[in-house]
């Protein structure tokens, strides 16, 4: 008897250890190591083909999979003989490793041609995230790709299974073309794209262009999302587009939004989901249609007015051949010039009750950033608060770190805009603006508020739609406003009770923006618009705190603009 007692003890002592060390298992952090050859590579994505920069011959890039605390290792080979690159790891944080942000003249020297270099980093919320280039336009030339980061424990909801889409919009002229004209006098726009492309596909008319254009190319076959009738799907969605605001729907099928920028919202459901550049949303669908039929998913351009055709992929209904087309005809998003309806969407958000973080009730510091078109000496720019940002040749987080002297101007900008009765329903009577490299600089921890403020452009009674992204950190959405700021009254219908939390904003058509963060990750970080013309023209601001508090910067990150020579004098 007692020797039974004792050998069930024992079973169970060794059962519950070998419970404990599976569990160990289970949530131990593991590495992912990548190994990626970056180079020039033709590619026809819409039929025509065009230069563009892939990864490992890949296009779109590779998908990085990992789970929530894993750390992702990407040793990055740049093998363009005429370029240099980096990337950014659009939506993590890069706590603790801010060097490895990947923007170049902010974290980072870019990678020379020919060198390589190790990124290195935690992933340390589950979400849907991408990464994408961050040095002149190399985004718009398809320098992209997924990450996804699962959770370690339950989720809010429940799927049988995943798919996942980057959308984005194509243009037949090179980058660097674009580049030229957008740094000229005069001044050359991109003009509106020619494609719009569902995870690096798209089709273009061949037809109605004397360029090489292979309509059976398999580049441009459309992308397929296969599905199991009755099954519930987690679709991913993601935008790295580079100028258009985009507009994502399936023929015959509901979405339900379940997850924004790696936040949690509370589930709503939607015909259409507004997908602005820098975005990325988990949706629900569920294949309850028609099953002996596939379905068409779409996409299409807001905010301008399109001239691009819509963007299709195809919901392919198992074990439905692919060869049987969608009957029914491209699907239509709302009209492209019905902002109330973004708008109505946009609040929409709020943060899943429980499951996300309330911001702090009051702000240390508020910055009112006035987003204007000006002009510099007769180039055309964006310019904030004045001020059009040019990054310097020495990055900042090392001119920071280093206290290198001349590497920027330590002068930060201004707090708010001026005159504080700017008109912003007229285009600017004073159309000049200044080029600037400052920093605004936030205590460690404090709490800070941006309010982005939208006017009028240039020429003309337009204002744009302008997708904020702010790196290092995600910020709470406090609320969206009409017309200009008023610091006396808005503040009281901010939204502290369940905000969304996002890393990507919308600024909407005359109106206002107002986003709450805690500045509580040591390093210098971009703040922008995503667009990549935009921000190329200068449409961004650079912000900083706890710099005494970052390690050592790896000396691959450094080596160019100042930074060399005062290292070795630092030393
Ligand atoms: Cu996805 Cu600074 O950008
Ligand atoms: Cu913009």
């Amino acid at each position: 008897m007692a020797r039974l007692a004792y050998e069930s003890l024992v079973f169970c002592v060794l059962f519950l250890l070998f419970v404990l060390f599976s569990f160990a298992a289970e949530s131990e952090a593991k590495v992912h190591f990548h190994k990626w050859k970056v180079n020039y590579q033709t590619w026809a994505p819409d039929c025509v083909p065009v230069t563009i920069i892939s990864i490992n011959g890949e296009y779109p890039g590779p998908t990085i999979r990992a789970r929530e605390g894993d750390t992702v290792v990407v040793q990055l080979e740049n093998l363009m003989p005429t370029e240099n690159v980096v990337i950014h790891w659009h939506g993590i944080r890069q706590i603790g490793t801010p060097w490895d942000d990947g923007t170049a003249s902010m974290s980072q020297c870019a990678i020379f041609a020919g060198e390589t270099y190790v990124y290195k980093f935690v992933v340390d919320r589950p979400g849907t995230y991408f990464y994408h280039g961050h040095y002149g336009l190399q985004r718009s030339a398809g320098f992209y790709g997924s990450l996804i980061v699962d959770a370690k424990g339950k989720e809010p909801f429940t799927y049988d299974g995943e798919l996942s889409i980057v959308l984005n919009d194509w243009w037949h002229k090179s980058t660097y073309e674009q580049a030229v004209g957008l740094s000229s006098n005069p001044f050359v726009w991109v003009g509106e794209p020619q494609s719009l492309l569902i995870e690096g596909r798209g089709k273009f008319n061949c037809s109605a262009t004397s360029k090489s254009c292979n309509a059976t190319n398999t580049q441009c076959s459309p992308y397929v999302l296969p599905v199991q009738p009755g099954n519930t799907y987690r679709l991913r969605i993601a935008s790295v587009a580079s100028l258009s605001a985009l507009n994502f729907l399936i023929q015959g099928h509901k979405m339900t939004v379940v997850e924004a920028d790696g936040h949690y919202v509370e589930p709503f459901e939607v015909d259409n989901l507004d997908v602005y550049s820098g975005e990325a949303y988990s949706v629900l669908i569920t294949a309850n249609q028609n099953p002996s039929q596939n379905y068409w998913t779409g996409v299409n351009v807001r905010g301008r007015e399109p001239t691009t055709p819509t963007g299709l992929a195809i919901l392919n209904y198992l074990p439905n051949p692919l060869t049987k087309l969608p009957t029914a005809p491209s699907p239509t998003s709302p009209l492209w010039n019905d902002t109330k309806y973004s708008k109505a969407l946009a609040k929409k958000f709020v943060a899943l009750k429980g499951h996300e973080e309330l911001p702090p009730l009051q702000s240390d510091r508020r910055l009112i950033l006035l987003n204007t078109q000006n002009t510099i000496n007769g180039y055309i720019k964006w310019a904030i608060n004045n001020i059009s940002l040019l990054p310097p040749a020495t990055p900042y987080l090392a001119a920071m770190k280093y206290k290198i002297k001349g590497a920027y101007d330590t002068t930060p900008p201004p707090d708010v805009y001026s005159p504080r009765n700017y008109n912003i329903s007229i285009s600017p009577p004073n159309p000049n603006a200044i080029e600037g490299d400052g920093v605004y600089v936030f205590k460690s921890n404090s709490v800070v508020d941006v309010i982005l403020q939208n006017a009028n452009i240039l020429k003309g009674n337009r204002s744009e739609i302008h997708p904020w992204h702010l790196h290092g950190h995600d910020f709470w959405i406090l609320g969206y406003g009409e017309g200009v700021f008023n610091p006396a009254k808005d503040p009281a219908n901010y939204n502290t009770v369940n905000p969304p939390m996002r890393n990507t904003v919308a600024l909407f058509p005359f109106g206002w923006t107002a986003i709450r963060f805690k500045a509580d990750n040591p390093g210098v970080w971009a703040f922008h618009c995503h667009l990549e013309a935009h921000f190329f023209m200068g449409m961004g601001v650079m912000f900083a705190e706890g710099i005494d508090k970052v390690g050592e910067l790896p000396r691959a990150a450094m080596g160019c603009g100042l930074t060399k020579n005062k290292i070795h004098m630092h030393h």
